[in-house]
């Protein structure tokens, strides 16, 4: 037993009974967020941990490993941020528990609440953020969740419960006040960027997941909207959903808004991995102090990626190297004498998530269609006049010119 890291700290407080009051120290009140009743978002029963040993991802094709030795936790009603230098293996990390690297072989062992298993079991409750948004620019913010909502929420779900889970979110992630204006391009302006890395986590979390990946949800947007999304994850996280997310260089505001944090060197190797708090301290153990004025996440990146502070580099100049990271994470995680792994006899089972059938989607699908073309005032024109320069009567005015032309002519 550590004192204190995230392997060993006890389990987050479950989210029932003072779960609202929780909930509204964030910011969130019942109407925000649904009526409490199983109406919109509210506190997840079913719940999902992971737990790894040695995990690691091998390439197929060249056999290189991209992820490898990572030991740990990842609970529920927390976010875990993922960080290190670029090409470091995050969104390799993310991909492996996900399930979501085809491309690998997964190494080591992966447990999900307890079972060997793997997470693409868990099919719809099982949320990714990719890093590029895909969504219809002519649409609005309130269309495009509600249309993710239709595709992806139970079809037992009425339309009037869709509607209100559509709408907590949109008090969940902070969107309500824009939810009619269009997502926008460059050449039609709709809502910022923030706001729309936001609508791309909405499309997620309209479909009710347990587990939530993001890729850099953050990257690309300035300091107040970071802070923004990170403030939605945190508010996500404490409905019980697990949350991980790719982040790349954050404020320290933003370092501190997460509860763990595992920090990858180059090749997939740990450096730290627990809670935030202690990753500073464990730096600081090692000799290696941030200067003063300095943002401590920006420290340890440079740290991990070789630029060593000089005056340790002076100090321990064998020490100056991101090897030594890697040892000495290996040797702190041998103190902490973690229990084998093994399968819980009581392993819950999967809960199963009903989707829409093939037709209903086909449905949905095409009914966006129209209402995206029908938007589009250019293709509109193009079809109205193509469609009168084909008409019949239209043929028979084309020929009649034709006819005058040609007698003029001669
Ligand atoms: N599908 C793939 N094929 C070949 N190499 C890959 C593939 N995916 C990741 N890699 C390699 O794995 C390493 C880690 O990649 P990645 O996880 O995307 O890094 P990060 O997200 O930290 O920037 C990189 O060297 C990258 O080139
Ligand atoms: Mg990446």
């Amino acid at each position: 037993m550590c004192d204190g890291c995230a392997r060993c700290a006890p389990p987050p407080p479950p989210l029932c009974g003072g779960a609202w009051r929780g909930l509204s120290r964030v910011g969130l009140s019942r109407a925000q967020l649904g009526d409490g009743e199983g109406v919109g978002l509210t506190p997840k029963e079913y719940r999902i941990d992971f737990e790894f040993r040695d995990l690691g991802l091998v390439l197929k094709g060249s056999g290189k490993r991209v992820l490898q030795g990572v030991n740990g936790k990842i609970r529920n009603s927390r976010v875990l941020a993922v960080m290190g230098p670029s090409g470091a293996g995050k969104s390799t990390f993310i991909s492996t528990i996900a399930d979501k690297a085809p491309y690998g072989k997964r190494v080591g062992k992966l447990f999900i609440n307890g079972a060997e298993r793997s997470l693409s079991e868990f099919g719809a409750m099982v949320g990714f953020v990719p890093q590029e948004d895909i969504m219809l620019r002519s649409q609005t913010v309130e269309e495009t969740l509600n249309h993710c909502a239709a595709t992806r929420l139970p079809p037992s779900w009425s339309d009037a419960k869709k509607h209100a889970f559509v709408d907590s979110t949109l008090g969940m992630l902070g969107l309500r006040d824009i939810r009619h204006s269009i997502i926008g391009d460059e050449t039609k302006r709709g809502i910022s960027g923030g706001q729309r890395k936001r609508v791309n986590i909405g499309m997620e979390l309209v479909a009710d997941p347990t587990v939530l990946f993001l890729d850099e949800p953050t990257s690309g947007l300035d300091a107040s909207s970071s802070m923004e999304v990170c403030a939605a994850l945190r508010r996500i996280a404490m409905l019980g959903i697990t949350v991980i997310t790719v982040v790349h260089q954050p404020r320290s505001e933003i370092f501190n808004s997460f509860h763990d944090v595992l920090l990858l060197g180059r090749g997939g190797k740990t450096v730290y991995f627990g809670p935030t708090d202690g990753a500073l301290p464990y730096f600081t153990n090692l000799g290696l102090r941030c200067p003063p004025m300095t943002n401590p996440p920006d420290f340890m990146m440079d740290v991990i990626s070789g630029d060593f502070p000089a005056a340790f580099v002076a100090a321990c100049p064998d020490n100056a190297n991101p090897t030594f990271l890697f040892t000495r994470w290996a040797a702190h995680e041998r103190t902490l004498a973690l229990p084998p792994l093994a399968a819980s006899a009581s392993a819950q089972p999967v809960p199963q998530h009903e989707l829409a059938s093939f037709w209903r989607l086909t449905y949905l699908s095409l009914k966006r269609a129209l209402l995206q073309h029908s938007r589009s005032k250019v293709a509109l024109a193009l079809d109205q006049a193509l469609v009168r320069i084909s008409s019949p009567t239209s043929v028979w005015c084309w020929c009649w010119l034709l006819v005058v032309g040609v007698g003029c002519w001669w």
